[in-house]
């Protein structure tokens, strides 16, 4: 086990492509950090570039006390595993745990000991002398993951190790890596461009976008305090809902709704720089935040009904308000007919600001 840390490392393909942006990155000894964003954004280039597979253009790279950069993958003390599970289709189990213990020339007794621990953690003790092509897709990833954890390495690298998953055994695999994690207080680095994922494992998550690391901060940060308008959207389901308007003062400061005339309160406490405003701003919210309010009082925003999804244990109706698709998600069994006019009521605490313009900076909330 042993700390990572990035400092000022970056990737510039040939041909001028930069895949990342100079970064640092500090990750602890026996941290599960998370790499998240959308596709091309550069996590599996940030992760390669640990691994020694790809080289920094930039950067020091330090693995423990030991800089990194100039060391051959297989001196790296690191195990990756991926979304192909490269198992080697005519060995068992067994054998494709023990293979790369047999290249390293452990002997005998150390091998049986350690398949022999993996396969416990991991529940296949029952499948070792079977052949891949007779295990599911989440068997083989487990045997996968175990072909990591026989290497006993200091770093655990995973690049969207269960996308080739179906849901639900996805969600299974999530919490038993979760589990490995916290059984082996291993440092592992893990690359997703699902925000669930990231949410559920990391204990510190990096969200990228086009190269640039956005933000960096534990799930529950993210959530409630996102840097900008990118992580805002980005992570959370269903996602922030934003609106364009202006915040004037009116009995307090509000939040006057471009092309509505009812002015939403803003959070007690806040307190924008002058400059800010009656200047165009973006308000975000999340759908979670925003409450239907059955036949109140016409004070409020109110939109037309455009579909309603009943989930069981919870409804989202889609609005649609400010020239978009806005969401609500209220708890339990709602109904409501499409095209009525509901009322909605938004939790002046949960409500974001955000600059207007590419960037999207969050304002600062006091
Ligand atoms: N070998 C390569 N040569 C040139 N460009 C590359 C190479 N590998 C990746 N890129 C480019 O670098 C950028 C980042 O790629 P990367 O694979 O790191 O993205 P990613 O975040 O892992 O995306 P995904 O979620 O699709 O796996 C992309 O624009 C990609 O096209
Ligand atoms: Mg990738």
């Amino acid at each position: 086990m042993a700390r990572v840390q990035l400092e000022d490392v970056s990737k510039v393909y040939p041909g001028d492509v930069q895949a990342v942006a100079p970064m640092d990155l500090d990750i602890a000894h026996g941290e599960f950090t998370v790499l998240v964003g959308p596709s091309g954004c550069g996590k599996s280039t940030t992760l390669r570039m640990v691994a020694g597979l790809e080289e920094a253009t930039t950067g020091t790279i330090r693995i423990g006390d030991r800089v990194v950069n100039d060391v051959e993958p297989r001196d790296r003390n690191i195990a990756m595993v991926f979304q192909s599970y490269a198992l080697y289709p005519h060995m068992t189990v067994e054998a494709n745990l023990a293979f790369g213990l047999k290249m390293r020339k452990l002997s005998r007794d150390e091998i049986t000991s350690r398949v022999g621990d993996a396969a416990r953690v991991l529940g296949i003790d029952d499948l070792l002398h079977r052949k891949p092509a007779a295990l599911s897709g989440g068997q083989r990833q487990r045997v996968a993951l175990g072909r990591a954890i026989v290497r006993d390495p200091e770093v655990f690298l995973f690049d969207e190790p269960l996308s080739n998953l179906d849901a639900k055994m996805r969600v299974q695999m999530r919490t038993e890596i979760a589990r490995l994690h916290h059984r082996l207080g291993a440092t592992m680095i893990y690359v997703t461009h699902d925000q669930t994922e990231a949410m559920t494992l990391g204990q510190r998550i990096v969200v990228m976008k086009d190269g640039l690391v956005q933000q960096v901060a534990p799930p529950m940060e993210l959530y409630d305090h996102p840097a900008n308008r990118f992580v805002a959207g980005f992570i959370g389901s269903p996602a922030m809902n934003f609106l364009g308007g202006r915040i004037i003062r009116e009995e307090g400061l509000r939040f006057a709704l471009d092309g509505e005339d009812k002015p939403i309160p803003l959070p007690e406490g806040f307190a924008p720089a002058a400059s800010l405003l009656d200047t165009p701003v973006i308000m975000g919210i999340r759908p979670e935040h925003v409450d239907v309010v059955e036949g109140g009082r016409a004070t409020g925003v109110h939109a037309p009904v455009q579909v309603l999804e009943n989930l069981g244990n919870e409804t989202l109706i889609y609005f649609q308000l400010g020239g978009g698709q806005f969401t609500v998600r209220g708890s339990g069994q709602l109904s409501a007919g499409i095209d009525q006019d509901l009322q909605l009521a938004f939790r002046p605490d949960h409500i974001h600001l955000f600059e207007d313009g590419e960037k999207g900076d969050a304002l600062p909330s006091s």
